[in-house]
């Protein structure tokens, strides 16, 4: 699957080139990532890519002219049909039946970094297909929010995961309608006198995995 990032600080995604599961599906060729920096599509000696905001305020904005050049290159490479993806706090808050849309449609995703005070309006008017949020509080860039999407669909991808029963079991997994995990243990068995429940040491899978539902949450625990 191809994804491109726009950004002005592409080496925010060197983590997940270089760490755990992304490293190796990188490595693998089951997700390509291709970086094109705003900076690169500007034409004034200082590379600007942003300007004061019209009608007055606090902060900057990303000009128009380097992000839709950045997104038609982008757009050129991975293909037409390569679907631009804002990350922005406004846009519809991700959820796990997103990422298993777009792991299993594999369109090429164009994920379009904001910093400052975001970008330029007519940019999502006219080139933005869908607006994401990583959920209701403001990061300083779009490039964090990047690498959370871009994390949680590579190890949706096929041949990523060791075992792809794990990720059909994770939580919010439609494979398991939305269900949350079960809580896991390992050894010892006995930790600071907190003992590993007998039955998962019985051997009795239909025991275990009865015992498994019966301790999944029902809800997640928000403070409100
Ligand atoms: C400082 S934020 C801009 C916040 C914007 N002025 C607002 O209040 O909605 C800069 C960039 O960070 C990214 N960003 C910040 N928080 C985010 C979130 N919760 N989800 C997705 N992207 C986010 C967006 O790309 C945004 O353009």
């Amino acid at each position: 699957m191809d994804i491109a990032l726009i950004s002005i600080f592409p080496h925010y995604f060197d983590a997940l080139e270089q760490f755990g599961i992304t490293s190796g599906a990188i490595k693998k060729k089951c997700c390509q990532l291709h970086f094109f920096n705003p900076r690169d599509y500007t034409t004034d000696r200082y590379q600007s890519v942003d300007d004061r905001p019209y009608g007055g305020g606090p902060g900057m904005v990303m000009r128009p002219e380097p992000l839709s050049k950045a997104i038609l290159a982008a757009k050129e490479k991975l293909g037409a049909d390569a679907s631009v993806i804002y990350l922005d706090p406004k846009g519809s808050t991700l959820q796990q039946s997103h990422i298993e849309n777009y792991a299993q449609l594999q369109i090429p995703l164009i994920l379009l970094c904001g910093r400052y005070e975001g970008i330029d309006q007519r940019i999502i008017d006219t080139l933005v297909d869908e607006s994401i949020s990583i959920g209701d509080y403001v990061l300083s860039g779009g490039e964090i929010p990047a690498m959370v999407l871009v994390d949680a669909i590579i190890r949706l991808l096929p041949e990523v995961l060791n075992s792809q029963a794990s990720a059909l079991e994770d939580s919010f997994s439609s494979a398991n309608n939305g269900a949350l995990d079960y809580p896991h243990y390992t050894r010892p068995p006995s930790w600071q006198q907190l003992e590993v429940p007998k039955v998962l040491m019985s051997g009795d899978h239909q025991k275990i995995a009865a015992f498994r539902e019966s301790q999944r949450p029902t809800a997640k625990k928000n403070k409100s």
